[in-house]
């Protein structure tokens, strides 16, 4: 039987909010709309938590079950990460409904990106997701129809905005019917990589995207939309 317990259990959030601890070199924003049916991504998050002091895990369904995302205490975390971590669920090729609203609400125009918006400039952006089909079903002759890849490019260019270098995912397809031996061995590189980063064999490769800047004049101010 699932253990139901574990989802909120990660750290005591609510009793030492972010304002009180030194901000995370390492932030791991987790979305899990059913923790309690997880398999995978609750053992994820569990070992991100336990993997080093820099590590920091958000787990959002468990701090906003309201979907009130606390803006500007996610903003606070973000400034002192080196690498953002969005760990979760391919849902609809694409990520739960809560880490959306994370995104479409703490990456705010003039604060991530856009004029002044440079709160995430040189950080490293890392997708570690897990999918319930099989890696050949992700292929044209297949259900999927396209190679996991082709859902990427959202995520990238949302890293390439905001001046963030997004890092090869890591993923773990046919979740349902992993083997205990791929799950642990998945386990393992997910946290090795968490406490070592930066200090991983390809990134001396990975450049920076191309600047994407967005020009003065691309919204309207308040007094021209008045
Ligand atoms: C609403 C919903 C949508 C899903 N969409 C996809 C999808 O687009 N592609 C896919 O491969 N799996 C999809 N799945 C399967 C999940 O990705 C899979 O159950 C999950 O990765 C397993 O991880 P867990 O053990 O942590 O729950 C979906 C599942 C749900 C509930």
């Amino acid at each position: 039987m699932a253990d139901t317990t574990e989802a909120t259990d990660l750290t005591d959030q609510a009793a030492n909010p972010p304002s009180a601890r030194p901000g995370p070199e390492v932030l791991v924003i987790a979305a899990h709309p059913q923790i309690e049916h997880s398999r995978i991504n609750r053992r994820l998050m569990r070992a991100a938590a336990g993997s080093a002091a820099t590590v920091e895990v958000r787990d959002l369904y468990a701090l906003y079950p309201d979907y009130l995302i606390d803006t500007e205490a996610e903003q606070a975390l973000l400034e002192s990460a080196r690498l953002v971590v969005w760990q979760h669920p391919i849902h609809w090729y694409s990520m739960p409904p809560l880490m959306k609203l994370w995104v479409d609400e703490v990456l705010a125009f003039g604060w991530a990106y856009g004029p002044g918006g440079n709160a995430l400039r040189g950080k490293d952006l890392w997708l570690v997701a897990t999918t319930g089909g099989p890696e050949e079903s992700y292929h044209p002759d297949s259900y999927n129809r396209y190679v996991f890849d082709a859902f990427l490019p959202p995520y990238e260019q949302t890293a390439a905005l905001c001046g963030m270098r997004f890092l090869p995912p890591l993923l773990l397809h046919g979740a349902h019917r992993a083997s205990e031996t791929e799950v642990a061995a998945h386990v393992g590189v997910y946290t090795h990589r968490l406490a070592s980063h930066p200090n991983w064999p390809e990134l001396d490769e990975l450049l920076y995207g191309l600047a994407c800047a967005v020009p003065e004049d691309a919204r309207p101010d308040d007094s021209e939309s008045t």
